[in-house]
């Protein structure tokens, strides 16, 4: 029987020195970074700009972090653990308070806009975890999705069934007996009910297979092509900035890169720093 490699062994060694010289070299991109000053809030659906946030106070987690959404878009948002894609979706739906820079929605200021109001602005969230209620049903699910104009049911219904067949097949089960990929079906279903022109995922595709991975894509694609402009955070960094527009990539609250899903996809630094192997760990 062949022995595992030790954790102190000369590979363990040269990777954990190859991942400190990642980490360096990330650090130098971030020294560099330029972001791209924005001129006309007006000129975009959606803008957050060098935007300060955090938890804790005076430990901002977004540093000064910048991101655009034209009308039609998908935005790829991706970068390490913990560099703060969700506290960037998180702020911009007014879950954490802005404490420099600004949000606008259309031209108009968001910042710090409670997050019920963002969805009768046209904004729909759906969180990385814990984004269904498991011992409500499939329609009681989607019925909280739409409580602020529950007259607008039946017709929103009918919309999200025809786009998720399967919520319209299991609406009398509870959501808790789903599987992942169809809970992550239930909760775009649920922010789609109030017909939203700007969806926030977040990371949509975690856990799941990857044909259920595949479907979530597909689905949002779809939505997309419905009219909705999106903003997905996602942990599968190819495949999301294969379909996407324009990607940023964060690191440790800034902006490390932006550009095209296909630039960032091909960009040397990218790949080696945020997409390769060793970059993850
Ligand atoms: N509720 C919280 N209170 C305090 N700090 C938090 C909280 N949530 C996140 N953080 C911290 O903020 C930083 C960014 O976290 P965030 O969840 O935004 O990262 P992320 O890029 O979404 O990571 P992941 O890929 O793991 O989802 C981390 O250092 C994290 O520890
Ligand atoms: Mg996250």
């Amino acid at each position: 029987m062949s022995e595992e490699p030790r954790g102190d062994g000369p590979d363990e060694a040269s990777a954990s020195e190859d991942a400190a010289a990642i980490q360096r070299h990330r650090e130098e991109v971030l020294e560099h970074a330029e972001v791209t000053r924005i001129e006309r809030y007006e000129d975009y659906l959606l803008v957050a700009d060098e935007v300060v946030a955090g938890y804790v106070p005076e430990v901002n987690i977004l540093d000064r972090c910048t991101l655009t959404l034209s009308e039609g878009e998908v935005v790829a948002v991706i970068g390490p653990n913990g560099a703060g894609k969700s506290t960037l979706i998180k702020t911009i739906f007014g879950l954490i308070p802005v404490r420099e820079g600004a949000l606008a929605l259309r031209g108009r200021s968001i910042a710090n806009c409670a997050a019920h109001e963002l969805v009768s602005l046209g904004v729909g969230y759906v969180p990385q975890t814990q984004n269904v209620f498991p011992t409500l049903s499939v329609e009681e699910n989607l019925e909280m999705g739409v409580f602020l104009r529950p007259k607008t049911f039946r017709e929103r219904f009918d919309a999200v069934s025809a786009l998720f067949p399967l919520l319209g097949e299991r609406r009398r089960q509870k959501a808790g007996a789903l599987s992942g990929g169809e809970r992550q079906m239930l909760a775009m279903g649920r922010a789609l009910m109030m017909d939203p022109s700007v969806l926030l995922l977040d990371e949509p595709t975690a856990g799941l297979s990857p044909i259920y991975q595949d479907d979530v894509f597909q689905r949002v694609k779809q939505i997309n092509a419905a009219g909705v402009s999106v903003v997905m955070v996602e942990q599968n960094a190819r495949r999301c900035l294969q379909i996407c527009d324009r990607g940023y990539v964060l690191d440790q609250g800034r902006n490390a890169y932006t550009g095209t899903g296909a630039e960032l996809l091909h960009d040397p630094n990218v790949i080696e720093l945020y997409l390769g192997t060793l970059a993850k760990a």
